[in-house]
């Protein structure tokens, strides 16, 4: 059987992959099991060694050779700190004045990509089908190409496509965009993304196939998972502390990207505008640090620290914490539960490739009595859950309307919408995402053939 090869900067624990966690992992764990399959990455070490390449470390699971590589200090600030999430990440989010633009990290990016590229090459066999995973990995085609790689290899972008004009507008982008062409099909979130991509590679005249993938989780699982949760010492605690208060659940890394300072704000805007519900909801947001050595997310967590004391410097009654701001992280079969709990999920991303929070949302609701969805419009999950209340996240009062319709909503509606909803995410799954992204990069011309 052929083997299927993923190229993630990030690489799953085995155990993460059996116990299919995150998103992504979900995807690929369901696209692996049952075939042959070798997982290779950036091992999260900084102990390379400049001017070395490393060898890889190799660990076998079931069917899956895991192989990861460490990076040095300097290539990991560069590469991933540097030129991945402060240029590339903000200007995918369609924010080019975020951007840090550094001449520098743009060439310890390649040359990342050329070392993983070179670590790779040797343990590759003739029939493997190669699969590169976003937006760290744009030329790691091309320099598998250089190395002399001829099987198939697809790419798929898990974050937006912006604009061609806002894209090229960051320098060094058009060289990304001719690396693009050393895949033999890639694979974006939305039509949008897709129709922004092709528009990009016609400016620089590639021509390689590009198609809408919508990414999707494991809803049965994630809702069992939400039901068993339900019992656990720490929800019976949780509970209590909320007092029959209605909950209002946002979840996200603690990104720029997902609007949590505007959310915050329309939070203070629904109990200045609708005192009725003072002291009757309790909003939580769970925003685990991430990028922490990046500038502007630290900036992030300053601004979002003094937003919260005030807000509850504001609001806050004797027996009453308006809002719960967390940034540990907290264990999954928790997490659902409290999604189970939440009467609204408000998830307001100002730019999302998709957001799978929002699925898994809907996924962990009780069927007889689901909560609200307030959903950003520019979420790429904005298209498939049409039946949640879409607003624009930048203005502070519609989410604050929102919120007060979400509360008064009556059970009838609520039931009609997430059933919608429901449908949507049964219908589009991680592993149908995986399995019609390979089936459809399996259908492409052999890239032997043509060279023949
Ligand atoms: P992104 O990929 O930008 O982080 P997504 O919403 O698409 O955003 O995916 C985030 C994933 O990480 C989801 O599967 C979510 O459940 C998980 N996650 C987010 N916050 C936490 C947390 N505090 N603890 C555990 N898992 C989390
Ligand atoms: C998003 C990106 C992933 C990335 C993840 C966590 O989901 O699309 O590529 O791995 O965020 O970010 P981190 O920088 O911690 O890998």
């Amino acid at each position: 059987m052929a083997r299927l090869v993923i190229v993630s900067n990030r690489v799953p624990s085995p155990r993460e992959v059996t116990q299919a966690a995150g998103g992504l992992t979900v995807g690929l764990a369901d696209a692996i099991r049952g075939q042959p399959s070798l997982w290779f990455g950036w091992s999260g070490g900084t102990d390379g060694v400049d001017g070395t390449d490393p060898a890889p470390g190799i660990t076998v699971q079931d069917n899956v050779t895991y192989a990861t590589i460490p990076l040095s200090e300097r290539q990991l600030k560069g590469f991933y700190q540097g030129f991945s999430n402060g240029i590339l990440w903000p200007v995918c989010h369609y924010r080019v004045g975020l951007m840090n633009y550094s001449r520098d990290e743009l060439e310890t990016y390649l040359e990342v990509n050329r070392l993983y590229a070179r670590a790779l090459a040797p343990l590759l066999q003739p029939d493997d089908t190669i699969w590169v995973q976003d937006y760290q990995l744009f030329p790691l085609g091309e320099a598998l190409r250089a190395e002399g790689v001829n099987a198939r290899i697809g790419f798929f972008l898990h974050i937006p496509f912006p604009p061609e004009q806002l894209f090229r507008a960051m320098p060094g982008a058009d060289l990304l965009l001719r690396d693009l062409a050393a895949y033999d099909l890639i694979g974006v979130q939305t039509e949008q993304d897709a129709g922004n991509l092709r528009g990009a590679l016609r400016a620089v005249g590639v021509e390689r196939p590009v198609g809408a993938f919508p990414i999707g989780i494991d809803p049965e699982s994630f809702a069992r998972q939400a039901a068993r949760g339900e019992n656990t010492r720490e929800m019976g605690r949780f509970l209590d502390a909320l007092g029959g208060r209605s909950l209002i659940l946002g979840v996200d890394r603690l990104d720029y990207s997902k609007g949590i300072p505007e959310r915050f704000r329309g939070f203070d805007r629904l109990l200045k505008r609708f005192p009725e519900h003072r002291n009757k909801v309790s909003f939580l947001q769970i925003a685990p640090v991430s990028r922490g050595d990046v500038a502007e997310y630290q900036a992030l967590r300053r601004e979002l620290d003094e937003l919260a004391g005030r807000i509850n410097g504001e609001w806050a009654e004797i027996d009453w914490l308006p809002l719960r701001y967390i940034t540990r992280p907290i264990s999954r079969k928790v997490l659902a539960s409290v999604h189970r709990h939440a009467q609204i999920g408000l998830v307001t991303p100002l730019r999302d490739g998709m957001n799978l929070v929002a699925k898994e949302y809907v996924a962990a609701q009780n069927p007889a009595d689901p909560g609200v969805l307030i959903l950003s419009r520019f979420a790429g999950a904005a298209p498939e859950l049409g039946d949640a209340l879409l607003v624009n996240p930048l203005d502070p009062d519609e989410i604050a309307e929102a919120l007060d319709q979400a509360l008064r909503m009556g059970r009838d509606e609520r039931v009609t919408r997430w059933t919608g909803m429901n449908t949507a995410i049964h219908a589009a799954t991680a592993a149908s995402w995986a399995a019609d992204f390979l089936r459809a990069l399996g259908e492409t011309p052999d890239p032997r053939g043509a060279v023949a």
